[in-house]
């Protein structure tokens, strides 16, 4: 499958993720053994940094990106596809490391992924489903997908996820240098930006599973900022309607 798609790489960002590790990067070694794996730490105090080289020296298939603090999931992503591109990776793949994305649902996007530029994993779509979320995340979740849709007029249902895979020739035409989204905001950022580039986007349901170990660095900025630059881009979309409108009425075009 991926043979026809060619070298895949899934990046999975880490902060505070020790108890995680191990076992997602096991899971995803036997589900798509021809993938590799870059690990994107960001200085993780609990040691994920140690573990990940570890799991590196014993596989050469895992590589490991470390930075020096935590500057968001944004940042750490742009720089795992920065990486990923030079590397000459032909598909990229997001992937949580707490083992809410289950690796073996990965096969479904890479399948999907032949007939598409990018395939998110979807929890709001039939057959898409969440479970041991509280009822405060879903809601959130559900509202802020709700948001993106009207405001942006994404006809996405889920595109805040971060479950997915790209074909690198989507993340060219995609200037990284300007994606300003710090935190999970970017995924937004992300799939809005493909979508004005004309790509192909195609959701595929997954089971989304809460994490066991460890917690949720969403926090109230992350909110913030996501809520603060939909916003933005709402408006700056509708103001190039706007001028589109005006400007065929007039006659210039
Ligand atoms: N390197 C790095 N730096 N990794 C980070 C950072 C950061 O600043 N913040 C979070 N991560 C890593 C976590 O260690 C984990 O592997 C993954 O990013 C997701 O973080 P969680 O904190 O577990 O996210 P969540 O479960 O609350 O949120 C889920 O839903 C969001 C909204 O739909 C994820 O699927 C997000 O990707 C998604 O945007
Ligand atoms: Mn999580």
């Amino acid at each position: 499958m991926s043979d026809r798609l060619g070298r895949v790489l899934v990046m999975t960002p880490t902060y505070n993720e020790r108890h995680n590790l191990e076992s997602v990067i096991g899971r995803l070694r036997a589900a798509v053994p021809a993938a590799d794996v870059l690990v994107i730490d960001d200085g993780s105090p609990d040691g994920t940094g140690e573990l990940a080289d570890e799991l590196a020296a014993g596989d050469p298939a895992v590589r490991v990106l470390h930075r020096t603090h935590k500057a968001g999931l944004g940042d750490a992503y742009v720089a795992g596809f920065r990486w990923g591109l030079a590397e000459g990776y032909d598909v990229l793949v997001e992937m949580d490391a707490d083992g809410s994305h289950q690796p073996e649902q990965l096969p479904a996007l890479l399948d999907a992924l032949q007939d598409a530029d990018l395939v998110l994993g979807s929890r709001w779509v039939p057959g898409g489903s969440v479970s041991d979320w509280p009822a405060h995340r879903a809601a959130l979740s559900r509202g802020g997908n709700a948001y993106v849709r009207i405001a942006l007029g994404l006809g996405l249902r889920d595109a805040t996820g971060g479950f997915r895979a790209f074909r690198r020739k989507i993340l060219e035409e995609i200037d990284l240098s300007e994606v300003e989204s710090h935190g999970y905001c970017f995924q937004v950022d992300l799939a809005w930006r493909a979508v004005q580039q004309g790509a192909r986007v195609v959701e595929v349901p997954i089971a989304f599973v809460e994490r066991v170990h460890g917690r949720s660095k969403m926090s109230g900025p992350i909110v913030r900022e996501a809520l603060w630059k939909v916003s933005v881009w709402a408006a700056a979309l509708r103001l190039r309607q706007a001028r589109g409108l005006v400007a065929k009425i007039s006659g210039k075009r």
